[in-house]
């Protein structure tokens, strides 16, 4: 049995089509769920250049940091939902599978939209920001469907910190009998 939309698609003001409210949607609804073609990163790359593209313009939700679905093939309704920098909807992730809800209750009418937060690359230059300009009209509208540079500087610190603390992790399990260990074997044991 199919379950009818809550929206249908039609001409945005955001960028080509959108997904607009056709009934009330309450906070919290689960709304679709982002289908597609399953493949790698490298695939992804491969299919779509943005050097080549005049405009960005691509149906990819990256999942994981080995899979992306690309919603051009086989991919449902969800894939014309525009993004927001105030979004009413968000995506969620449950065991690899992406789904839309709504963030707050939606009136008819209303376009649907979500945070793309694209990761930036760090090396990004004019022509890219010019690419990825935000047509949103929030009156938040951070002007980008890229993360915001802020959000860039914290996630890589965050990643580099982590992998600094698996080197060092590393490094102490090479030099042979972990401290914890080594204390243990010094400890109350032998005193019996
Ligand atoms: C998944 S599609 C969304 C549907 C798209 N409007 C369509 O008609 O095919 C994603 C593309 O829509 C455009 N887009 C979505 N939200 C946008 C926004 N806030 N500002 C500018 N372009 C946007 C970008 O070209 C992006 O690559
Ligand atoms: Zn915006």
């Amino acid at each position: 049995m199919s379950t009818a939309l809550a929206f249908e698609i039609r001409d945005s003001a955001i960028a080509g089509k959108g997904a607009f409210a056709i009934r009330p949607i309450t906070k919290g609804e689960r709304l679709i769920e982002y289908t597609g073609e399953r493949i790698s990163h490298p695939v992804a790359d491969a299919r779509y250049d943005d050097e080549s593209m005049q405009e960005h313009h691509t149906f990819l939700f990256s999942v994981t940091s080995r899979t992306v679905i690309d919603a051009s093939r086989g991919g449902n309704e969800a894939r014309f939902i525009n993004h927001s920098c105030d979004p009413n909807c968000e995506t969620e992730i449950e065991k690899g599978r992406v789904y839309i809800f709504a963030l707050r209750d939606i009136p008819v009418g209303e376009e649907l939209n979500y945070d793309y937060a694209y990761e930036r690359s760090g090396d990004e230059t004019a022509e890219d920001e010019r690419r990825y300009k935000c047509l949103c009209g929030a009156t938040r509208c951070l002007g980008s469907i890229m993360e915001p540079k802020a959000t860039y500087l914290k996630r890589t610190r965050a990643e580099a910190a982590k992998r600094a603390a698996k080197k060092r992790q590393r490094a102490q399990e090479s030099k042979g009998t972990p401290r914890s260990t080594s204390r243990a074997t010094r400890g109350p044991a032998r005193k019996k």
